[in-house]
């Protein structure tokens, strides 16, 4: 609970050394844009997924994300401003914002349990999509990340399951 007060209340580029703890494991929106910096050069990499899933994916996001995170997972601009209310507004899940931090297991734990815990707005949805459809949603978000926005997430995900 600690860290993901942090998490979400790290502004700017203090961001790394103090927020981004991956011993948070639910992914809520965060500060900072994704820089070319913070990737690596690698790019062959084979992903997870296969197009089924993405397929299969594409449906259940366009029911159930799309409203919030825009049909094609841009989000809003804006997403790192909280609004007049004082919730953040639903981020970009398309790779140019902070969901790629995120390792599988927190992806997913979002998806289930939403952010309303954790004082923010999304809702759960563990009630509508089971485990392998939560995966196929998170098959077709990561299909548009570029190779090198998916290769240093799968660094953070093996580094999470060691
Ligand atoms: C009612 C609006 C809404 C809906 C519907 C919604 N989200 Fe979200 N989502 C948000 C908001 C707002 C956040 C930021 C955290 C918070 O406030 O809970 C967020 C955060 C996230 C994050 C964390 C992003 C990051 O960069 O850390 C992921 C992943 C995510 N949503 C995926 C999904 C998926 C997949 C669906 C559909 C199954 C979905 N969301 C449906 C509003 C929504």
């Amino acid at each position: 609970m600690e860290n993901t007060l942090i998490v979400l209340t790290t502004i700017g580029s203090l961001f790394f050394i103090t927020g981004c703890s991956e011993s948070s494991d639910t992914a809520l929106v965060s500060q900072n844009k994704t820089k070319s910096s913070e990737l690596g050069q690698q790019t062959n990499v084979s992903r997870w997924y296969t197009e089924q899933h993405v397929k299969n994916g594409d449906k259940h996001y366009q029911i159930h994300c799309a409203s919030c995170h825009k049909v094609d997972a841009s989000g809003t601009s804006e997403w790192s401003k909280k609004d007049a209310d004082g919730n953040y507004p639903p981020p970009p899940l398309n790779g140019t914002a902070h969901t790629w931090h995120h390792h599988m297991g927190a992806l997913r734990r979002t998806i289930r349990l939403g952010g309303v815990i954790f004082g923010g707005t999304m809702p759960g949805f563990e009630d509508k999509l089971n485990n392998q459809e939560i995966d196929e949603v998170l098959a077709w978000v990561q299909s548009h990340w570029s190779d090198r926005v998916y290769a240093a997430w799968q660094q953070k995900n093996i580094q999470a399951s060691k």
